[in-house]
């Protein structure tokens, strides 16, 4: 489908912006954001937003994994007061990044840093991201249900983003992970509105 990858190649005008140049990121990881970014910019063609909000929607694409494979003194230095383990820090850690180097969108930069977790206060940047992010159609679970969630996401983002949530944290528990305090209060926004959209 695609060429081989040659990173940092420019991606095709219709998915850019593109990696900021601070990014520290494998070739598979690029590939990964890339799929991401294809997907947010189908829903954005879908969905008919203005270029404006779909800009917003790839810049928080092409930020959210930009310090993925990032060294952990460097995510350190920028995500020093994240707590949780350090998995968790390169959406906070970039984020931050982002942020010295101009980001001024709020809703741009909380979609960067909770993208791992969930956010209450969300708006459509986030919401788009966290799902994107999770139906990457390369991700090797439930692939048929997920590409479902895909294709109905245009027309209901608040219940695709409730069941995406919903198996995220049930995943999360059947791990045995802890479930941190900004993902408990994202569920409960989504619950207590009845269809994650408000
Ligand atoms: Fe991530
Ligand atoms: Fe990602």
């Amino acid at each position: 489908m695609h060429s081989p990858v040659s990173p940092p190649s420019m991606p095709p005008p219709e998915l850019r912006p593109t990696l900021p140049e601070w990014a520290s990121v494998s070739p598979a990881r690029i590939q990964h954001i890339q799929r991401v970014a294809e997907l947010a910019a189908r829903w954005a063609e879908q969905m008919g937003v203005p270029h404006s909000e779909r800009n917003r929607w790839l810049r928080a694409v092409w930020l959210h994994d930009a310090l993925r494979d990032a060294p952990p003194e460097e995510l350190a230095r920028w995500a020093a007061t994240t707590p949780g383990p350090p998995a968790l820090w390169h959406g906070p850690a970039s984020a931050a990044h982002a942020k010295a180097q101009g980001e001024v969108d709020r809703g741009v930069l909380d979609a960067v840093r909770y993208h791992s977790v969930g956010l209450a206060e969300w708006d459509m940047v986030g919401r788009i991201l966290y799902c994107a992010d999770y139906l990457d159609p390369e991700r090797p679970f439930e692939r048929e249900a997920r590409a479902l969630l895909a294709q109905r996401l245009p027309t209901d983002v608040g219940g695709v983003l409730r069941d995406i949530a919903r198996s995220r944290i049930l995943h999360q528990i059947k791990s045995g992970w802890p479930i941190l305090d900004p993902t408990v209060r994202f569920w409960n926004s989504l619950v207590a509105t009845g269809s994650g959209s408000h």
